[in-house]
């Protein structure tokens, strides 16, 4: 599929959807505490859609069951909410929120932590993040796409840490996942040379141990093999003349 290139009036409209996507952060950020269950997260996020008038992109997409993606500790991605999966103290939980508004997708993620976390799992969080800015930072006209991945990669083994392989950042726009694939590992100076007005969903998932995954009989949620723990920081942003411009930040 080609790439699809945004206006400058598409991104503005995109920048509002990215705000109202933060501002929904702000909320759960607000809400999340030890002895919630997933489903009580997800329940909260629906309000959250409802009351700033917007969609959750991720229910009914390839049949994902539930309206935002909730995985902790050792789950990397596509958690489903469910009310036997409790939040604990010591828990590092990452909230993967899609929204879709004026006819344009918006994707964030961010990991929290749950009271008392360990060293190590607060370290994961913080390499994780700075990794996404690394990433962010060559999101610049003239730039090959995989410079990004590279400075993500780089950051990360620098850390000690390992990238997922088998789930990798996207295109997005008018459907929520588009061309081109945004890898978080490879080498420098390959794929297409960015361009103004490529919008993009960058979104290292960074584990302490192997980036060996399994999937759970549920279908969709995907684990460690070891047991290790995960963190995943996503945001979209948009290439302009003026350098990246981070559209889910308030
Ligand atoms: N942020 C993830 C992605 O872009 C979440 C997708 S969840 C799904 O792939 F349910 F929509 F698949
Ligand atoms: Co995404």
């Amino acid at each position: 599929m080609a790439i699809e290139l945004k206006t400058k009036d598409e991104i503005a409209i995109m920048r509002e959807g990215g705000r109202i996507l933060s501002k929904i952060f702000n909320e759960i950020e607000r809400i999340l505490k030890s002895g919630m269950t997933t489903y009580d997260l997800a329940r909260r996020a629906e309000e959250f859609m409802n009351n700033y008038n917007v969609k959750p992109a991720f229910k009914g997409y390839r049949g994902y069951p539930e309206i935002i993606c909730v995985s902790i500790n050792e789950e990397i991605v596509h958690g489903i909410p469910s009310t036997k999966k409790l939040i604990e103290d010591g828990d590092i939980v990452s909230v993967d929120i899609g929204i879709e508004y004026k006819g344009f997708f918006l994707d964030s993620a961010k990991t929290y932590a749950i009271g008392d976390v360990s060293p190590l799992a607060l370290k994961l969080i913080r390499v994780t993040e700075e990794a996404l800015w690394r990433g962010i930072e060559k999101a610049k006209v003239g730039a090959r796409l995989s410079d990004i991945s590279w400075a993500i990669q780089e950051y990360v083994e620098k850390n000690g840490f390992n990238v997922i392989r088998d789930f990798v950042g996207h295109g997005i726009g008018r459907r929520l996942h588009e061309s081109p694939n945004v890898l978080n590992y490879g080498p420098p100076g390959m794929g297409p040379v960015l361009q103004e007005g490529l919008v993009i969903a960058i979104e290292p998932m960074v584990v302490t141990g192997s980036y060996e995954v399994k999937i759970l009989n549920n279908g969709w949620t995907a684990v460690t093999v070891d047991g290790g723990l995960s963190a995943h920081f996503e945001h979209t942003v948009a290439i302009t003349e003026n350098g990246p411009q981070v559209l889910t930040i308030d």
